[in-house]
């Protein structure tokens, strides 16, 4: 037990570790992070990609922005500060996860290279694998799955991303998908492919 500051005494050392239960479950955990505008796909294609997983015996768990912001973070707003608390607060959540040796499925819109960078120091840059769900402002508002696009437009909700708050496309993710182009499977493949080789042993 280690006193860190004040009366908190940490027992991380005490635990058994990662790799242990990395072992157990017979994979390795990453943190698969999804950016891209609300309605480019990230959550669709997420789900996909976590079906495919269990039916290939490895065990992830799926976190998306809606689901989290009726929970852990449902005292946040659209501000830039809540933005960057709300992506502290699942970084930190995604590492416990790490730490149990599960895949982390991570659909946010995480919007600036500020806050991605956030979630990379928190993770670790290792277990970070940033993959940029692209589709056009234009073909995510012509789709407006859940009607936001029209609210944004018309006012009804303010700093809407794309709309009313900016959203920066990732410098260098580590795979970009493009939904305009690429079918759900196409794209949930295309993913795969990609981590199978970090989440798997031989
Ligand atoms: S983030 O910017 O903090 O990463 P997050 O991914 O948690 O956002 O939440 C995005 C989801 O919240 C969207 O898919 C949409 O359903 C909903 N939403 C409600 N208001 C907004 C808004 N102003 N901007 C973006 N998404 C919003």
């Amino acid at each position: 037990m280690k006193e860190k500051e004040g009366n908190i005494f940490t027992v991380f050392d005490d635990l058994i570790n990662r790799n242990e239960k990395e072992l157990l479950l017979n994979q390795k955990s990453k943190v698969i992070w999804m950016t891209g505008l609300s309605g480019s796909g990230k959550t669709t294609i997420a789900k996909a990609l976590e079906k495919k997983l269990h039916s290939n015996n490895i065990i992830s768990q799926l976190h998306d922005g809606d689901n989290i912001r009726v929970g852990i973070s449902n005292n946040l707003s659209f501000s830039s500060e809540d933005r960057l608390e709300n992506i502290r607060r699942i970084s930190e959540i995604s590492k416990l996860f790490l730490n149990c040796g599960i895949v982390t499925l991570n659909c946010f819109i995480s919007p600036t290279n500020e806050v991605r960078q956030i979630a990379k120091d928190i993770i670790g840059e290792n277990d970070f694998i940033e993959i940029y769900i692209n589709a056009s402002l234009k073909i995510c508002e012509d789709r407006d799955v859940k009607g936001l696009y029209k609210k944004a437009r018309n006012g009804e909700i303010k700093n809407f991303t794309g709309v009313s708050a900016t959203y920066e496309e990732p410098k260098q993710p580590n795979l970009v998908i493009d939904t305009t182009f690429l079918s759900i499977e196409e794209s949930v493949k295309k993913i795969y492919d990609y981590i199978l080789p970090l989440i798997k042993n031989k």
